[in-house]
């Protein structure tokens, strides 16, 4: 048998509680439980998309994986060229040399742009940090990054007002590839971008992870965003992974309600289309105080007495996929297919 490769990220366990702290004395009267018991891994060159809705829990993994933010559980093995480091429990030296292995892309590419700084200053800036390349050197490849991004190397000395927002979220990406990393978190890359624009940037994306063999961890809200880009799809619930699939088995035959129910909310180009949507009603379970058993029970259209009492484990349905659901054996969900 041929040994399967170390992933190029092992995300174990991880956890992340925010204390609420209330009164003059800071008393912690509760915790937010953001993040629990999050495990996945990421190969090499692959593209691993988080989906769930708003408040589940899914800028804090991206976060806590590149140590934004100090985990309050479980690691975070990050194996660059045959150094696998926790980053959960890395010291600061170790830090600095793996955190050039990994960037992030934000949402917003109006506020994570700093306005006073010419395009040439805030894609060079990490390139400046690391001390790579003297300053004409730094310049020329500022000019390469932003003729690979699709901007006119000739417009690096203008600020970033200058630019629209496909236009200034690519000079993001293009610092985040300054240093070539390995692992990039995009945390709702297009969510911010108009439809049309979001495709373009999306294949941008794309045509960078094969260029560069990059990896992906692709935040998004959307589940139509990720369905091109993503190889597998990793679906989050009040804090918790409630679902991993490859992306075809995925859209096509979903084993968790709550993924039916996102499918079934994407809009689809047939308004003829004859079954309704599955509704999701009431709101995201709130993570401060989330209800026993089955945390999606009380929007499960399933739910039995036992969900409502037993929290169903993760377990693997089919090979490669991954359900958290008392009744995934049983119940036949609606995909993508069934919709369209
Ligand atoms: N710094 C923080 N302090 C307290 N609560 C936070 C903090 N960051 C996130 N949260 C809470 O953690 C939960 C998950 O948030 P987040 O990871 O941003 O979700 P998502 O990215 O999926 O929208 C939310 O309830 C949010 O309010
Ligand atoms: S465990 Fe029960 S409540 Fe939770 S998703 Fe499955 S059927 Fe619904
Ligand atoms: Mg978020």
């Amino acid at each position: 048998m041929v040994e399967e490769k170390t992933p190029l990220l092992r995300v174990q366990a991880l956890k992340k509680y925010f204390p609420i702290v209330k009164g003059f004395f800071n008393r912690v009267v509760g915790q937010i439980r953001a993040v629990d018991e999050v495990s996945f891994s990421l190969h090499e060159g692959e593209c691993l998309a988080l989906v769930g809705e708003s408040g589940s829990g899914k800028t804090t993994v991206g976060r806590s994986i590149l140590r934004a933010i100090q985990p309050t559980g479980g690691s975070v093995w990050i194996k660059i060229d045959d150094v696998d480091v926790d980053i959960s429990k890395a010291s600061e030296a170790e830090l600095k040399v793996m955190r050039r292995h990994m960037q992030l892309i934000f949402q917003d590419p109006y506020s994570s742009l700093n306005p006073r700084m010419t395009v040439l200053d805030i894609v060079g800036e990490p390139l400046l940090v690391n001390k790579v390349y003297n300053r004409r050197a730094r310049e020329e490849h500022v000019a390469k990054l932003l003729k690979q991004v699709g901007l006119d190397p000739h417009h690096m000395r203008r600020y970033p007002h200058a630019f629209s927002g496909g236009q200034r979220q690519r000079i993001g990406i293009a610092r985040a590839l300054a240093l070539q990393p390995r692992l990039i978190v995009a945390d709702e890359p297009v969510s911010a971008l108009d439809v049309s624009v979001q495709a373009q940037v999306l294949n941008l994306l794309q045509e960078l992870q094969t260029q560069y063999k990059l990896t992906y961890l692709f935040i998004s809200h959307d589940l139509g965003v990720v369905r091109h880009i993503a190889d597998r799809v990793a679906v989050m619930y009040a804090g918790r992974l409630v679902e991993i699939a490859p992306v075809d088995h995925l859209f096509d035959h979903p084993r968790h309600p709550y993924t039916e129910a996102l499918i079934s909310a994407m809009p689809i180009p047939d308004p003829k289309r004859a079954i309704p949507p599955v509704l999701l009603s009431g709101e995201v379970a709130d993570p401060s105080n989330l209800p026993g058993g089955c945390a999606f029970h009380p929007r499960c259209r399933y739910a039995e007495d036992r969900c409502r009492q037993e929290m169903p484990d993760m377990r693997e349905v089919e090979a490669g996929h991954m359900v958290r659901c008392h009744l995934a054996e049983a119940l036949s969900l609606e995909g993508l297919m069934e919709r369209g």
